[in-house]
């Protein structure tokens, strides 16, 4: 691909040199002014000021109309986009007082959307992904995690898994696919949830690894799903296989998050019931929290503490859980300004949480911060001064989005 010098940018706000773990404030951030950016096979390979860059190299020059701001493109490491049907009931109940259970048992509920997913063809969940990594996409999201979980049987996480990888070839931005057949035990297996774990371990894991439908395993531990002695064993196997864990932790009871750092998970998410004593063990670890708002905001229920964890020097990461059921919401931006007001998060730390640290938590070390060598991956706001695009929480959109060096959104 040809060299090109895209600029000039009013700021340029870079994200490289900050710490993966802690809390950060904003002195932290590097912010060139009258800055841009050289790409070249889709990648960063200077950046500066516009004026020397200029002088400098003899590239196609894409001009930026003034003012534009320039940011990393973002990561959403944690995402249910796969899937049918629609939930809008279970929140018309939840918020007329109706229980988690009550709703399970009228037929809302995981189950329901397992019953829509699996009528639904390949071809129809093919394009429910790709318009949602759309929407994901026109929000400057060029990296979108997306779990299985509502097939929950070996034939049916292979249709939804292969449903994620025809997406991932229909749409700009990167998919990363995690299964997650240990969403809950489904209501038409007979024996235990330890029997129907090990199923999926010995049929299901060794079809992801041959056909390569994913290198993530994900499980819910919590009481209406699978508990810590449940889980501990399929994670293990998991992990004897070479798969990266990640799991969903402490939502409603904490526990989940203890097992998952004990065995060396990429990341453990939700945490909403997680206390000091789980921030401690996170700050003493690799693994990435990542906190989930939009769970929070569907659901009614409290934030999770991500001052404290940040505090306690965990590495932190946001994402939208986009799912049917407790996150119908979608928007990135939105949520995490939000939280972000709620818990006093800084710029700098709103941004580490959806940028590097949350390519973190999905193993990618290629993205999420601007610099020399990374994926040329950022979005343009035509705005003159960063702090606008948290302040306006969501509502002001990227101008232009760029994966691999390519202009894929204006
Ligand atoms: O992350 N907590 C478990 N799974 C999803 C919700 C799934 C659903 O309700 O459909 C979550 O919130
Ligand atoms: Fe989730």
């Amino acid at each position: 691909m040809k060299k090109k010098l895209i600029g000039p940018f009013s700021q340029l706000l870079t994200l490289r040199s900050l710490p993966m773990y802690g809390a950060l404030s904003d002195q932290q951030l590097e912010v060139i002014t009258d800055g841009a950016l050289v790409i070249e096979d889709g990648r960063i390979t200077d950046m500066g000021k516009h004026a020397e860059l200029l002088n400098r190299y003899a590239a196609e020059h894409i001009l930026m109309s003034e003012p534009s701001v320039c940011t990393p493109a973002y990561v959403d490491c944690h995402t249910h986009i796969a899937f049918a049907g629609n939930r809008a009931n279970d929140f018309a109940l939840r918020n007329s007082g109706a229980s988690y259970l009550e709703i399970a048992e009228a037929g809302g509920g995981i189950w329901s959307t397992v019953l829509h997913t699996r009528s639904a063809s390949l071809e129809e969940l093919v394009a429910n992904i790709c318009l949602r990594a759309q929407s994901l996409m026109q929000q400057g999201v060029t990296t979108i995690e997306v779990k299985s979980g509502y097939g929950l049987s070996v034939e049916q996480e292979i249709k939804i898994l292969r449903a994620i990888r025809i997406a991932n070839q229909h749409v700009a931005v990167d998919l990363v696919p995690t299964c997650l057949a240990a969403h809950m035990k489904p209501h038409d297996f007979t024996g235990s949830a330890s029997a129907y774990l090990s199923e999926i371990a010995t049929k299901l894991f060794p079809i992801l690894r041959d056909e390569h439908l994913a290198r993530r395993i994900d499980i819910f531990i919590e009481k209406s799903a699978f508990s810590v002695a449940e889980a501990e064993p399929y994670l293990l196997e998991a992990k004897r296989q070479g798969f990266d864990i990640t799991v969903h932790a402490d939502q409603f009871t904490a526990g989940g998050s203890r097992l998952a750092i004990q065995v060396g998970a990429v990341s453990a998410d939700h945490l909403e019931a997680s206390t000091a004593r789980e921030a401690a063990l996170f700050a003493q670890s690799k693994t990435v929290a990542v906190a989930l708002p939009g769970a929070s905001m569907g659901l009614g229920s409290p934030y999770t503490d991500a001052r404290d964890l940040l505090d306690q020097d965990a590495c932190l990461a946001i994402a939208t859980d986009w799912n049917p059921g407790s996150a119908p919401m979608g928007q990135l931006m939105v949520q995490a300004s939000v939280f972000a007001a709620a818990q006093k998060l800084s710029n700098a730390e709103l941004f580490a949480a959806i940028t590097y640290r949350a390519a973190k938590a999905v193993s990618l070390s290629d993205r999420g911060i601007l610099d020399i060598g990374m994926l040329a991956d950022f979005c343009t706001y035509s705005t003159e001064n960063y702090q606008n695009i948290t302040y306006l929480q969501g509502t002001l959109q990227p101008q232009q989005v760029w994966k691999n060096g390519k202009c894929i959104y204006q």
